[in-house]
């Protein structure tokens, strides 16, 4: 049985256009504490467009509609700092590394909420990031920019992972991966 409190993000009836283009219509989803949700759909069908309205993440020209809550409380207000702030994190189609930095310190930087809330232990995480991905590890001292795309993809989510998210957001997790790694990151 599940009460609203395993209840950690809540969509419901989400809307977000593009101008006049409408992207997602309608939306409601419900993810509960522990569990996994996958979107499906086909190209252009919106599921970029749904996490980064979630996220809080949309072009200047996106507009949404419609109720999120995210561990009982109503978002739309927040800006991107404090979703991230608060637990949140999206692993974006485009990847978004800072290419002329190195591996480890783009992982670095991905524990920064956990430095700024003064969590002593921070930077023992990515001791586990090497251990998912030791290819990021033999490759730490390498620019972002000069990884392959498996890597790149790899990096990603060992940043999102690295700020111990309450919610993380894959968008397209599988893009480029071999089969085993696929398996692991799930
Ligand atoms: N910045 C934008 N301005 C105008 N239209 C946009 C913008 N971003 C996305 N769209 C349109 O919104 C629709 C949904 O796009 P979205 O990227 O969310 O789809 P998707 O399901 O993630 O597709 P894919 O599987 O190809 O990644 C598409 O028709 C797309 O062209
Ligand atoms: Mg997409």
């Amino acid at each position: 049985m599940s009460t609203s409190n395993d209840i950690v993000l809540s969509v419901e009836h989400l809307s977000t256009r593009y101008g006049k283009v409408t992207a997602v219509a309608d939306a409601s989803i419900r993810v509960q504490k522990g569990s996994i949700v996958t979107v499906i759909g086909g190209n252009g069908a919106g599921k970029s467009t749904l996490l980064n309205s979630i996220m809080g993440s949309l072009p200047l020209i996106g507009r949404s509609q419609g109720k999120i809550c995210y561990e009982g409380k109503e978002l739309s207000s927040w800006e991107v700092e404090r979703r991230v702030a608060a637990g949140m994190s999206l692993v974006p189609e485009r990847r978004e590394l800072f290419s002329s930095m190195t591996v480890e310190d783009n992982l670095l930087l991905g524990g920064f909420r956990l430095y700024r809330q003064g969590v002593s232990n921070w930077r023992s995480t990515i001791d586990e990031v090497y251990e998912l991905f030791p290819r990021l590890q033999e490759r730490r001292q390498q620019l972002a920019g000069t990884l392959s795309g498996g890597e790149r993809q790899m990096l990603a989510v060992g940043r999102a992972l690295m700020a111990r998210p309450t919610l993380l957001m894959l968008d397209e997790p599988s893009l480029g991966l071999a089969p085993r790694i696929v398996r692991e990151i799930f």
